[in-house]
């Protein structure tokens, strides 16, 4: 909790669509939010067009994917803000195309900044939470780890990955008063989404029951539910929220 008695949310990759809309909710459900930067020049522009609305949200930089770097960034955060209550592992990647084409380096930067960086920031607020008997830990995931998609081999494992962790470690830490959850969005309007080439985005929107992306708010709202005290029977589980897009 922070100095004023308020949960305190991490949420990585903060300045992305999802991110940010993330952050925005949890702030106004009543959470101490601070979010986690990797390239300043974002990070200054979110400050400013939060600011502009009156919001005003510390950012803290990290690379999740080395745990060295991730370690220093929950160190200043517990340190100025105080301890991490509710981590959000949303920072990701893509660096779409077949694997025949993959070059080494595009599947290594999408297992460690989408898996990796799993391992590195919780494994880093897990003891704090297990003294203090209360945590939740919320994987960002997507509908391509449930289902695979064409073009996406690294992200797919990576984010079919991350289900895997959340399944073991919510039997490891039930004990403790901690939840762990994945969340798994289809295609929300964000820029990672809309940088999906036209003709084959509108082939994936005409594959959608509901016949549209998802709204950053709509996920936003589920990250909030699974972060309340009132979620705490909820762990090891993971939640759709594709439109209808994948249902099992
Ligand atoms: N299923 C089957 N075959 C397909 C296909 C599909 N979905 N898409 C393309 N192909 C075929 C093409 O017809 C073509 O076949 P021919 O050579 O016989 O004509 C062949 O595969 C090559 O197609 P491309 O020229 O499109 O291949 P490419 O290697 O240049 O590009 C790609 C591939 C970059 C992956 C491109 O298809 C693409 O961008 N796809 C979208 C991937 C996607 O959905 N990414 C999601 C990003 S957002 C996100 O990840 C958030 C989230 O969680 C949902």
């Amino acid at each position: 909790m922070d100095k004023s008695n308020k949960r305190v949310v991490l949420v990585t990759g903060a300045t992305g669509g999802l991110g940010t809309a993330m952050c925005k909710k949890l702030h106004s459900d009543g959470y101490r939010v601070v979010g986690n930067y990797h390239t300043k020049e974002k990070a200054d522009v979110w400050m400013q067009n939060l600011n502009e609305e009156g919001l005003h949200i510390e950012l803290f930089f990290g690379d999740v994917s080395n745990f060295e770097s991730a370690g220093k960034m929950i160190a200043e955060i517990e340190e100025k803000i105080g301890n991490i209550d509710v981590l959000v592992n949303n920072a990701g990647i893509t660096r779409d195309g077949r694997l025949i084409n993959m070059k080494p380096e595009d599947w290594h930067a999408v297992v460690n900044t989408n898996l990796n960086s799993v391992f590195n920031c919780t494994r880093q607020v897990l003891q704090g939470m297990i003294d203090r008997k209360f945590g939740r830990i919320i994987q960002i995931s997507s509908v391509n780890g449930q289902r695979g998609q064409f073009g996406q081999t690294n992200y797919s494992a990576a984010k079919a990955g991350m289900h895997g962790f959340t399944k073991s470690l919510a039997m490891e830490v039930a004990k403790y008063g901690i939840t762990v959850n994945t969340i798994s969005p289809g295609y929300i309007g964000t820029d990672m989404v809309m940088a999906v080439p036209e003709k084959v985005l509108a082939q994936i929107v005409a594959q959608v029951p509901m016949g549209r992306l998802g709204g950053t708010n709509e996920v936003a709202h589920l990250v909030s539910f699974l972060a309340s005290e009132e979620s705490s029977f909820i762990t090891g589980a993971n939640y759709s929220i594709n439109g209808g897009q994948h249902v099992s």
